[in-house]
């Protein structure tokens, strides 16, 4: 068994000082160690020694072993590093070749949207607050002057999640909760995406909308106005504004708000349906039982809109189908990477 095992260990120990690089050393390695090479063999010799020996021999293989592998080790070590200065000497350092692109994303048009107008409101001392997605009822609708049965409910097709939560219809729930959190004087805008029952060229079941909420003394209609019409030609350039009266539940009294056409200036084309106009979005001044619902006291007074940006985007950039907006299209994104 001594010869043997001495053999087998010189010849390997021969065959890994002589192999010329790491292939041939790992070759040598597992004809002599690996789990069918020699030294394997004798390994199971061991089983046929006499009990007396076999604790001898184990310990004085497997000294063996060990010796091999640190040998084996120290001779890649000398092996990868003699390949690799061959290496460096063999290859030419090209600088002149361009460096390796690193393509870096943007942003998406309708986060693009949203930080266009959050720009335009933050110099004015406008902050910016989110409320979660999944909402209570009585934030999304009780507390906003909707109550239980309210047939304005039905204007919007709620997803319920539960039977007292629903996936936020609109982003006027977070008015209360900057009304809960802050003491006025405060100017708000809260963007972020909500959910409707309704899917078609236009229409998505998520979409994303952009709240402002105002409150403060003598605040007036004219105010409300003045802050549209201000951020409107920041955000168009040079358009008009007018106001529809509507009805809203949490705004009294409230208002549609419309821009003249950007593509006829208002002589009328497909975009506007010719009516020269392009509907923006909803506003109002603060329903006084949206104060008291947020628990406010005092003599306050408000405005509060809200606009979709889907829209907005879809007319902006001339987009015609909404959908296109959530596939993720790398063809249709890449043409607002630099807008
Ligand atoms: N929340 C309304 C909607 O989704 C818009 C709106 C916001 C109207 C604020 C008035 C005031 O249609």
């Amino acid at each position: 068994m001594k010869e043997k095992a001495d053999t087998i260990f010189h010849a390997a120990k021969k065959a890994f000082l002589e192999a010329e690089n790491s292939k041939s050393l790992y070759d040598a390695k597992v004809l002599y160690m690996g789990k069918k090479g020699e030294f394997s063999l004798i390994l199971k010799e061991l089983k046929n020694l006499p009990a007396e020996e076999k604790p001898k021999w184990g310990q004085k293989l497997n000294e063996i072993r060990k010796r091999l592998e640190t040998l084996y080790l120290q001779r890649k070590q000398e092996l990868e590093e003699q390949e690799l200065s061959s290496q460096v000497e063999k290859d030419i350092l090209d600088l002149s070749l361009p460096p390796p692109e690193h393509p870096s994303g943007s942003l998406h048009p309708i986060t693009k949207v949203i930080d266009e107008i959050i720009h335009i409101f933050t110099p004015l001392g406008w902050s910016v607050q989110t409320g979660p997605l999944v909402e209570s009822d009585w934030y999304n609708f009780t507390a906003l002057n909707i109550p239980p049965f309210h047939p304005s409910r039905d204007l919007q097709d709620t997803f319920y999640v539960e039977e007292d939560f629903v996936l936020r219809t609109h982003t006027s729930p977070v008015q209360i909760r900057a009304l809960q959190s802050f003491s006025p004087p405060l100017a708000v805008l809260a963007p972020g995406p909500v959910f409707r029952h309704d899917s078609d060229i236009s229409h998505s079941p998520m979409f994303h909308q952009i709240e402002g909420l105002l409150v403060d003394k003598h605040v007036s209609f004219a105010d409300l106005k003045g802050t549209l019409s201000f951020f409107l030609k920041k955000l168009f350039g040079p358009v008009e504004m007018r106001f529809r009266p509507s009805f809203f539940p949490f705004t009294e009294p409230s208002a549609e708000y419309d821009i003249s056409c950007l593509f006829c200036k208002k002589r009328g084309c497909p975009v506007c349906k010719k009516s020269g106009w392009i509907e923006v979005g909803g506003c109002g001044l603060v329903h006084p039982n949206v104060f008291s619902s947020a628990g406010l006291k005092g003599n306050w007074e408000g405005f509060a809109f809200g606009l979709g940006l889907e829209r907005l985007a879809m007319l902006l950039y001339n987009i015609p189908n909404i959908r296109l907006l959530f596939e993720n299209d790398l063809r249709f994104l890449r043409q607002f990477e630099n807008l």
